[in-house]
C-alpha cells in the first residue's frame, strides 16, 4: 500500500542559501552528490537519508531546461555504487524549443541516465518532485531493480507495481536482461585509432537490446571537457532514450546550456547496419540552429576475441 507521509509539522527543506551552495556542490561534480556530502548533511542536519533526499528536490529542479513548459521537474536516483557508497544521481527536464514535443527528456530518465553512466550499480531509490507519468512508470520499469526500489514523492511513496500494475517490460519481449543488468558484452568495434576511446566504451555499454544499435554521443565543449550519451532502450520503445538526449541531459547537469560559446562539437556513433539515430537527432539539434553540424561516424562490430 502506498505510504503517506501522516507525521505532524512541516518537512524538513534547505534554505534558498542553503539550496544554492548545494547546487554548486552538485554542478561541480556534474550531477552528483557523493557519499561523504550525503553523510555529512544528515548528520548536520540531524536528518534521515529519505528527509535530505526529498530537501534536495528543488535543487534536482534547478537543473531543469524548460523553455516551453516552464515546469521544472527534479528527480534524485539514490543509488549504490561498486563499493556499495551511497550516492545521489541528480536529473531534470530538457525540452527541446521548435520541436515535437515528444523529444522531452523527463526528470526521471535524466537522473536515471546520470546514474547509470555515472556506474551506479543498485537503484535504491528514486525521488521525485511530481508524480512520475506514465511514459516515466514504463521507463522505470526497464530498470534491474524495479520490483525493489521506493519511489518518493514529497509527501507519499510507493513501489513501482502500485504505479505500474498489469505491467508491459522487457520479458514481454523475451529479453532476460534489464537497465543495470545488460547481457555481457560479446563485441567490439572494427576500430580506426583516431576514434575517442571513451565514445567506443561508451557505445559498447550502451542498452539496446531490441535494435542492436550500440550507439553513444560526445558533445565536446571549448571549456568544460567532453559530455557522453549512451543509448537506453525501452521494451515499449517509445520511452527510449537517445544517445545524444543523454548526452546533453548530462552537459546540463554540469549547469551548461547548447549554445555556440560552450559547445565546440558533436559526434554520433552507431553500429553499422543498425543505424536509428542520425533523424532522431538531428531533429533535436534543429532546437539549435547556431551549432555545428553533427559528426556521424558507423563503425562495424566484430566477435571480442576470448582471452586465454
Ligand atoms: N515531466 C517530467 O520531467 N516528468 C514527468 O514524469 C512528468 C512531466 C516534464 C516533461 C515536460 O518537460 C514537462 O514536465 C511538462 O510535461
Ligand atoms: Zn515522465
Amino acid at each position: 500500500m502506498p505510504t503517506t507521509l501522516t507525521q505532524a509539522g512541516t518537512a524538513f527543506s534547505f534554505s534558498a542559501e542553503q539550496q544554492q551552495q548545494l547546487y554548486l556542490i552538485i554542478k561541480h561534480h556534474v550531477g552528483i552528490l557523493p557519499s561523504s556530502d550525503v553523510a555529512a548533511l544528515c548528520k548536520q542536519y540531524d536528518q534521515p537519508v529519505d528527509a535530505i533526499l526529498r530537501a534536495c528536490l528543488p535543487i534536482a529542479a534547478q537543473f531543469a531546461v524548460a523553455p516551453i513548459s516552464q515546469f521544472f521537474v527534479g528527480a534524485i536516483v539514490c543509488g549504490l555504487d561498486s563499493q556499495g557508497e551511497l550516492h545521489f544521481y541528480f536529473g531534470a527536464n530538457v525540452e527541446f524549443s521548435q520541436q515535437a514535443l515528444s523529444l522531452v527528456v523527463h526528470a526521471e530518465q535524466s537522473a536515471i541516465n546520470n546514474a547509470w553512466l555515472n556506474g551506479a550499480k543498485k537503484i535504491v531509490k528514486i525521488a521525485i518532485s511530481d508524480a512520475p507519468c506514465g511514459y516515466c512508470r514504463q521507463f522505470m520499469n526497464e530498470l534491474a531493480d524495479a520490483q525493489s526500489f521506493d519511489i518518493l514523492l514529497p509527501k507519499q511513496q510507493f513501489k513501482l507495481a502500485e504505479l505500474l500494475p498489469c505491467a508491459f517490460g522487457p520479458n514481454d519481449l523475451g529479453n532476460v536482461y534489464s537497465l543495470f543488468n545488460p547481457a555481457p558484452q560479446q563485441h567490439q568495434f572494427v576500430t580506426r585509432a583516431e576514434l575517442d576511446a571513451k565514445l567506443l566504451d561508451c557505445a559498447l555499454s550502451a542498452y539496446v537490446p531490441y535494435s542492436e544499435n550500440y550507439s553513444a554521443v560526445k558533445i565536446s565543449t571549448f571549456n568544460n571537457g567532453d559530455f557522453y550519451g549512451c543509448y537506453a532502450e525501452n521494451a515499449a520503445y517509445s520511452p527510449s532514450l537517445s544517445p545524444l538526449q543523454s548526452a546533453i541531459s548530462q552537459l546540463h547537469l554540469a549547469g551548461l546550456l547548447m549554445n555556440k560559446e560552450v559547445v565546440q562539437g558533436i559526434e554520433l556513433l552507431q553500429t553499422q547496419g543498425k543505424e536509428n539515430q542520425l533523424s532522431v537527432s538531428q531533429a533535436v539539434l534543429a532546437s539549435y540552429p547556431e551549432l555545428p553540424v553533427l559528426q556521424s561516424i558507423s563503425l562495424a562490430l566484430c566477435i571480442k576475441p576470448t582471452v586465454v
